[in-house]
């Protein structure tokens, strides 16, 4: 029978590949066959990767790291890992990078991507109200040019209650939602995201910053622990193979059941408030 996760001859873009769930993608799909090219500003710690530095707050550098990746051939497979929390960093720049740039890569990608390759993307549970705040979501999907798109999130960053991370993640998987209804007619390309509960990468430490240990340790996990790379790294794999033909516009929840617990009243959404700073 022949082996659907197989990613033999397969050149792969990744970014954010520095760390974290994109480093654990890059080695999952070296290891399964592919090539691999990373955009990150950080440089990965894996042997036999193409390493390009690119800033995804810069839609100059990722149309130029496009144009060098496509010299040596089409794009099967685009991940999109790269991410900044929260509130330790600029609000204007957690949007940049978690969403305007993401599109920006895919979008710039896609013209250089065969019918049957495939783009996934790692959102966060913290987008599971995505639907809910759609309203607020379409003024932004609307504006596809990058420099406006730029120019829109440093208006919206002005007040004070914006909260760039969770806005960002909802952005993602609703762009993933509804690119996959006309993405995948017109090119034959399928578009997926992941929405991962707590995972052990270099970013926790931010998480636990931003709100407390005992709110991280306590945050609902049905499953009862916090998930590895890898184990958010497998399922990108998954969806980015022909093993998943079928799968298409789809927002995975590896959370562990918390999305679950969430819809279905078992948890209470007040476990969700952080602690006041
Ligand atoms: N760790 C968690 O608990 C968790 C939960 C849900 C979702 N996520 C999301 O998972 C994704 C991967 O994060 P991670 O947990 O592996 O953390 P990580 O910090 O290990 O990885 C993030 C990567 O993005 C890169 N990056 C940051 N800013 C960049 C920029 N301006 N240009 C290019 N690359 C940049 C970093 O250098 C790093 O390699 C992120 O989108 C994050 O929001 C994380």
């Amino acid at each position: 029978m022949k082996n659907l996760f197989s990613y033999e001859g397969k050149r792969v873009l990744i970014s954010g590949a520095g760390s974290g769930m994109g480093e654990a993608t890059a080695r999952i799909v070296q290891s399964l066959g592919g090539e691999v090219v990373t955009l990150d500003i950080k440089k990965p710690p894996i042997d036999d990767v193409t390493f390009l530095e690119v800033d995804l707050r810069d839609a100059s550098a990722i149309e130029a790291a496009v144009t060098e990746v496509v010299k040596g051939g089409p794009i099967d497979a685009l991940f999109n890992s790269a991410g900044l929390p929260g509130h330790s960093f600029p609000k204007v720049d957690v949007m940049l990078v978690n969403f305007v740039g993401l599109r920006h890569l895919t979008e710039t990608c896609i013209p250089h991507m065969k019918s049957g390759s495939a783009i996934a993307s790692v959102s966060s549970a913290a987008g599971v109200g995505f639907l809910a705040m759609q309203e607020s979501l379409k003024p932004l999907m609307a504006i596809s040019d990058h420099a406006e798109a730029k120019a829109w999130v440093e208006e919206k960053a002005q007040d004070p209650d914006f909260e760039p991370y969770t806005f960002s993640k909802m952005c993602s998987i609703f762009y993933t939602l509804s690119r996959g209804t006309t993405l995948t007619p017109e090119t034959g390309i399928r578009i997926n995201c992941i929405s991962p509960g707590p995972t052990d990468t270099p970013m926790m430490p931010h998480f636990v910053e931003q709100t407390s240990q005992d709110f991280m340790d306590s945050f609902p996990k049905p499953i009862g622990r916090n998930s590895t790379a890898e184990e958010q790294g497998w399922v990108l794999a998954f969806l980015n193979s022909p093993a998943a033909s079928y799968v298409n516009g789809e927002n995975v929840f590896t959370d562990g059941g918390f999305a679950g617990g969430l819809w279905t009243g078992s948890i209470d959404v007040s476990a969700l408030i952080p602690p006041a700073k």
